[in-house]
């Protein structure tokens, strides 16, 4: 099925939150923001704005009815700074007027005075100060003191990985509107609406039923709106509150860019151990997460990277520890992969370390190691249905790996001033929230009386395709086509208590709970048709009911206007929790997954060693889709994580300085990769396997672990730097830009 937005996004028809009708009278809000990461407000001066042009009002901290608190998992960020700041871009004001561009004429006549405190943007110095969001975890398996003894050699090192600014398209916004009796409705461009919901209704001290939160679709989410989508929706639905009038936002990217927290940057050391035939007998790692000024979701990604601290990998002692370090800067949040690439980073970085020190090629250690079923994961799961080997033996054949090793290697003995690189990524991505009790979700069916249909779940389509899935369940459960049926927007009021669309869950959950509402309606109508036709065999084909297989002549309508005159109830609500999944936070173990995703790629680059530029030549993949229900859209996510994934470990470069300013504020410094840096070829194979009895049609989740691919992108570079530069202490530190690469080329 082709992505039923498809038309709509080409014509321009789609509707994001910018495009909403406005109401008249729509007030419009601008955010005010610190100028300095640390400090004391001495004083706030808003009289002069106040009275500038088209003001109507300039909210703070005073204006807060219920609780001036957001903090999601921890209750440790204020919406509106109040007497102090922790990072450049916190808001402290709410400046409404009629006109934007009148509210951005008042912010320049807002006087704050600051006493300035000092800032932290480091993670390493922030947990020195004892600076933590919340005390360390650490997953242990096997002793690794015991086993240090028995390794024939051990490698220490250190790895940093930056950050990444989502840049979706679509900047945050909301537009809220006022109803009867102190409701309000919220259009917000959320991947989590009732994040939303929830944070309306404290700070606001209303009910959760009196605040609706809609979404119709995101232009791009890729985390950064799972909570951060959330403080721009409460402040208008505030202003909303206050004036009773309609309120919008819609962020310009700079300010966006500014204001929002990104992917955690992680430094860490490592210490791995292996045995002369180079099986890992032991993996320490202790991980500084730059979790930025509040805890924001910070936690769980940090949770996320010791779960995926091992990587594909079968480690048999095990001790990975992580510091989630309080620093001065916006604070930190989901970015696909939520932690665990930088776990992985981490991983594939002291197995690159370790093969540079034995001399051998890290492939070498990494298939040695692949996890088989059976295994046991440090934090305690038991590994079924591993898909490593096959897809690291699929790829290395499919793409003829070992005449591709020789021909980089001959390309590199007769060329000087370029050299290839390759490097293979393999993955395994665990699928459910780490939280176990938010992997829920709901569904809500109507069969109108002329047979058309109207479907509302949990999930939020953000590009990711999942509406299309929601489609196909429908039209695949009913026999039906697609032209009677209409997935809705996301909405609180049709469906509540949401999780988030998130950790790649989101077809699962939300189609589960979609298959259970649509099977049960099934049901009825088989009854229907049963009776009518006097035959237990009945079934719906291409619209029309069958009866012992035989076509009959009643239509996907009559036998719903039948059931409808037989007074047949036409709705359906549905619940799916997945099954067999458990976590025990007291001990670090259990079953927090409900499968695991694989894959392999192949990276192969090119490096200009007088620019320190590169090109990626191809990268190969054989991925674990399981049986893929769309094959488009799950190719799809492959390109766009795997660019995004290289795009991370390349060129983009999130720029601080110790002052906590943001420099790489804008598209003019902060590089994505484009048409020319994409790699000049992709190909992607399916895995052949029997997929997994919890993935949606057994078709696997496919949102976020294709980034990971991206990691090899940065060893790819290494490994061809390493051709020309053989003997250089060389840092890991990503991204590797073309800077750093060309330093590494002439390091000494
Ligand atoms: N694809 C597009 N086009 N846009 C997005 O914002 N978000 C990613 C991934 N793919 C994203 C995307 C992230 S971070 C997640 S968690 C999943 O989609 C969420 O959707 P799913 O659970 O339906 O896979
Ligand atoms: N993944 C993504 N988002 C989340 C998670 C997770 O595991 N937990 C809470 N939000
Ligand atoms: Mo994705 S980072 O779980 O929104």
């Amino acid at each position: 099925m082709i992505n039923i937005d498809a038309q709509n996004h080409v014509r321009g028809k789609s509707i994001y939150l910018d495009d909403i009708q406005e109401l008249q009278g729509t007030l419009y809000a601008l955010p005010f923001d610190a100028t300095v990461a640390h400090a004391k407000i001495k004083s706030l001066d808003l009289e002069a704005a106040s009275k500038a042009k088209g003001i109507v009002a300039i909210l703070t901290a005073k204006d807060i009815p219920g609780e001036n608190q957001i903090g999601g998992i921890i209750p440790d960020e204020p919406l509106f700074a109040d007497g102090e700041v922790h990072f450049r871009g916190q808001v402290i004001a709410l400046i409404v007027g009629d006109s934007e561009h009148h509210c951005r004429q008042a912010a320049r006549l807002i006087k704050v005075v600051y006493e300035e405190l000092p800032v932290i943007v480091n993670p390493r110095e922030a947990q020195a100060h004892g600076k933590l969001i919340m005390p360390p975890r650490n997953f242990k398996l096997g002793n690794t003191e015991e086993a240090w003894s028995e390794c024939e050699h051990i490698i220490e090192g250190r790895s940093d990985v930056n950050g990444q600014e989502h840049l979706y398209i679509e900047t945050q916004g909301a537009y809220a509107r006022p109803k009867e009796d102190g409701s309000i409705v919220i259009s917000s461009s959320t991947q989590g609406p009732t994040a939303v919901q929830r944070m309306v209704a404290r700070v606001l001290n209303i009910p959760m039923h009196k605040v609706e939160i809609d979404t119709v679709r995101l232009g791009g989410g890729f985390g950064g709106k799972e909570d951060q989508a959330t403080p721009w929706a409460v402040m208008v639905a505030l202003a909303t509150q206050v004036l009773h009038k309609p309120v919008k936002m819609s962020m310009h990217r700079m300010d966006d860019m500014r204001m929002t927290g990104k992917r955690h940057p992680y430094s860490a050391d490592f210490k791995i151990g292996l045995t002369k035939d180079l099986k890992i007998l032991a993996y320490e790692v202790t991980h500084y997460q730059n979790a930025g000024a509040a805890a924001d979701l910070s936690p769980a990604v940090m949770e996320r990277t010791l779960f995926h601290s091992t990587n594909a990998y079968y480690i048999p002692n095990v001790n990975a520890k992580a510091y989630s370090c309080k620093t001065n800067l916006p604070p930190n949040t989901a970015f696909r992969g939520f932690g665990g690439p930088q776990g992985k980073f981490a991983i594939e970085a002291a197995i690159v370390k370790a093969a540079e020190t034995l001399g051998v090629s890290p492939a070498e250690i990494q298939k040695k190691n692949l996890v088989v079923d059976g295994n046991e994961l440090s934090y305690g799961q038991i590994l079924q249905q591993t898909n490593a080997h096959a897809s690291w033996d699929d790829c290395t054949a499919t793409y003829q790996y070992e005449q591709q090793k020789k021909r980089v290697a001959d390309f590199n003995a007769t060329n000087s001033r370029y050299k290839k690189g390759l490097a293979v990524q393999p993955i395994c991505f665990g699928i459910s929230f780490t939280n176990t009790m938010m992997n829920h979700a709901r569904a809500l069916v109507h069969i109108y009386h002329d047979g058309s249909i109207v479907v509302s779940t949990g999930a939020v389509e953000m590009g990711q395709g999942v509406n299309t899935k929601m489609l196909q369940i429908v039209t695949e459960t009913f026999g039906i086509s697609a032209k009677r049926v209409r997935i809705e927007s996301t909405n609180t009021l049709r469906v509540a208590n949401t999780s988030p669309t998130a950790a790649s869950a989101g077809a699962d959950l939300n189609g589960k709970a979609l298959q259970l509402a649509c099977n049960a309606l099934l049901e009825r109508l088989i009854t229907v048709a049963q009776k009518e036709l006097n035959t237990d065999k009945i079934q719906i084909n291409d619209e029309f009911v069958f009866a012992n297989d035989k076509a009959t002549e009643i239509s996907w309508p009559d036998l719903v206007m039948k059931a409808h005159v037989l007074r047949v109830a036409l709705t359906e609500n549905a619940h799916y929790a997945t099954p067999t999944i458990h976590y025990d936070k007291t001990k670090e173990k259990g079953h927090p997954f409900a499968y695991h995703v694989y894959g392999t790629a192949i990276v192969e680059v090119t490096v200009d060693c007088l620019k320190g530029t590169y090109e990626f030549d191809a990268v190969n993949v054989v991925h674990d889709f399981g049986k893929s229900m769309n094959t488009d859209i799950d190719n799809g996510q492959i390109e766009g994580g795997l660019v995004q994934g290289i795009g991370w470990m390349t060129l983009e470069e999130i720029v601080y300085n110790d002052q906590g300013r943001l420099l790489s504020n804008a598209l003019s410094t902060y590089k994505v990769p484009d048409i020319y840096s994409v790699p000049k070829q992709i190909n992607i194979k399916h895995l052949e396997t029997e997929g997994h009895e919890l993935a949606i049609k057994k078709s696997k989740a496919v949102g976020e672990p294709p980034l990971m691919y991206g990691l090899g992108a940065y060893f790819a570079i290494r490994d061809a730097v390493r051709a020309f530069n053989p003997n250089a202490d060389l840092a890991v530190n990503a991204p590797y830009t073309p800077e750093k690469v060309l330093m590494d080329l002439y390091k000494k």
